[in-house]
């Protein structure tokens, strides 16, 4: 593949529906979330589906743009590499939004509230540390970031790492009864982090089948 896919028109087309492709499938749940509260099947509290849903919408975006790494060296094919920035940004825009329907549908935008809800739920300091730290990486993933970064994008990126224990510590916060769901994605991060392990990273290639 590699520098013969770049140069083909072929190629590029073939990448750019891809890339499409992705941006549709991460659009999807926002879309069908806004259909069933606009349907009135969200039940009885639409905002808080709302806020839900995207929240757990953003923890997936960022577990699957961290999958994105050892897919690549596991199978060297490029179309993971070329939407991890994207997949990134859907993480950062899932959180956006679950910030803002905190802000409207919990708060109803009345700012003066926060202070007394932040001692009733620690947790959402913990959410806003981790929007901050993903609102940081969105901001250092375009490329003239990365030319100005140079050899400190790397280690500023795997603050990634911290951004996703942050957000389990925010949903392990919330969770009050049922353990499970949370217990899952503990889990999956868990997999996933244990493949930054050196030995385990540098196994992957070596597993490569082509
Ligand atoms: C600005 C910062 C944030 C605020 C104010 C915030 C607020 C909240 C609130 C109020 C809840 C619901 C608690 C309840 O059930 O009563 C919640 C749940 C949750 N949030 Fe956040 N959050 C923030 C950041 C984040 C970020 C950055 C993520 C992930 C990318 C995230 C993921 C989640 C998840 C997964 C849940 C649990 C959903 C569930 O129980 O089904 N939050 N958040």
């Amino acid at each position: 593949m590699g520098s013969h896919t770049r140069r083909s028109p072929h190629g590029q087309t073939k990448w750019w529906i891809w890339r499409a492709g992705v941006f549709l499938a991460a659009l999807a749940p926002l879309l069908y979330w806004s259909w069933m509260v606009a349907n009135n099947a969200a039940g009885p509290e639409p905002g808080r589906y709302l806020l839900l849903n995207i929240g757990i919408g953003g923890l997936w975006m960022l577990l699957l743009t961290l999958c994105l790494t050892p897919l690549t060296k596991l199978t060297r094919w490029k179309g993971f590499a070329l939407i991890r920035r994207q997949l990134g940004l859907w993480a950062l825009t899932y959180a956006t939004l679950h910030l803002l329907s905190y802000a409207l549908f919990i708060l109803g935008l009345d700012w003066s509230r926060l202070g007394s809800e932040i001692i009733k739920r620690p947790y959402i300091i913990v959410g806003m540390i981790a929007l901050i730290g993903l609102a940081m990486l969105g901001a250092t993933s375009n490329r003239w970031a990365m030319k100005r970064l140079g050899k400190r994008w790397k280690p500023l990126h795997k603050c990634s790492y911290a951004i996703l224990g942050l957000v389990l510590l925010h949903f392990f916060w919330v969770v009050r009864a049922d353990m499970q769901e949370w217990a899952m994605y503990a889990a999956l991060a868990a997999l996933i982090m244990a493949t930054r392990l050196p030995p385990v990273a540098r196994t992957l290639p070596k597993l490569r089948t082509r």
